[in-house]
């Protein structure tokens, strides 16, 4: 992706050629992320990928080893971890549960971690309790939840501090549903509040209804950025072609041939082989085709190649 050019200021997630690298090109690279207040941002990767390495810096666990991130103007730096932490909620992947507790008892506590007065403590746990449906859970033991309603009460223990921006690391993760979709009317209804939510899956169906922006990563790159009108058109409109021809000297009068056409781009001939951009629709690759025949060429093969972008769109989508 190309750097951007907003104002940090401006947004509420900002991050500039952000790296994390753990050697054998595994980790985070240069990403750049920009999300602006008030949003939903579905971040989108198959496992691996570098979606909770990227949340554990935005929320100060890990240091990048290149690059900044913001947060709501102000760069995620060990002297700014406290005043991040009350702008940010961060619920895990995996958080633990403190079995020998009432959902009541589990919520006190970390109203203490949070310095929330103990005066003030019952209406906020009622509240983010309400907001996650889960006001009748209140005397549960924790060990008895369900992971839906684990992961309820997870959440409402993210909302205690009254968050700006909440980060959620695979919150539909292992929910039946039914589960899944009230997490997501739950995401929306917070994101109505004004709230800048991000979210991350390695299945994108499971968000893209309400997500404002998503992003594809993988192997610690972003692919794609934007609504999911503008990544799904992004996808399409990246058709890459490869042609092998009889000869070498036919793959150079291929390469004269296509770059008549509209809509090709970046011709480029190596040996017999030529490949090339299309940027016209899926249904006129024939017509390319067609115009190398009536050339006289002779074509041996004439496929049509997978994106990265594409692979991994495919990967999560079709789950
Ligand atoms: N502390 C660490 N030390 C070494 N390598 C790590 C560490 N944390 C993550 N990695 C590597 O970085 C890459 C990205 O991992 P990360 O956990 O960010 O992926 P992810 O997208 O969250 O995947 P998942 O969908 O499985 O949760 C992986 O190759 C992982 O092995
Ligand atoms: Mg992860």
């Amino acid at each position: 992706m190309e750097n951007h050019t907003d104002d940090p200021s401006s947004l509420m997630i900002y991050t500039e050629n952000l790296t994390r690298d753990f050697g054998g090109g595994r980790g985070l690279h240069g990403l750049n992320l920009a999300i602006p207040q008030g949003k939903i941002f579905g971040y989108i990767g198959p496992n691996g990928a570098g979606k909770t390495t990227t949340i554990k810096i935005l929320c100060s666990l890990y240091r990048p080893t290149e690059g900044r991130a913001f947060i709501n103007g102000l760069e995620v730096l060990p002297q700014n971890a406290a005043k991040i932490k009350q702008i940010v909620g961060y619920m895990p992947d995996n958080f633990g549960v403190y079995d020998q507790m009432s959902v009541w008892e589990y919520l006190d506590f970390f109203c203490a971690a949070y310095h929330i007065p103990t005066k003030k403590r019952e209406s906020r746990i009622r509240s983010v309790l309400q907001l996650t449906n889960s006001l009748h859970m209140i005397d549960y033991q924790v060990a008895s939840l369900s992971k839906g309603m684990t992961q309820r009460i997870g959440l409402a223990k993210t909302l205690l501090h009254d968050p700006q921006v909440l980060i959620l690391d695979e919150p539909a993760s292992g929910l039946d549903p039914l589960a899944r979709i009230e997490m997501r009317q739950t995401i929306a209804r917070l994101r109505d509040m004004g709230k800048t939510i991000m979210l991350s899956s390695h299945i994108l169906p499971e968000l893209a209804g309400i997500c404002d922006l998503i992003g594809i990563l993988e192997k610690g790159r972003l692919l794609a950025f934007g609504s999911v009108d503008e990544v799904t058109r992004q996808v399409q409109e990246n058709l890459k072609i490869s042609v092998v021809c009889e000869s070498d000297e036919a793959a150079g009068d291929a390469k004269a041939v296509v770059s008549t056409l509209p809509g090709v781009q970046m011709p480029e001939n190596h040996a017999n082989e030529l490949h090339f951009v299309f940027a016209g629709a899926r249904s006129d690759i024939p017509d390319l085709l067609r115009a190398l025949l009536e050339q006289g060429i002779r074509v041996v093969e004439f496929k049509e190649d997978q994106t990265d972008l594409e692979q991994v769109f495919l990967s999560v989508t079709h789950h």
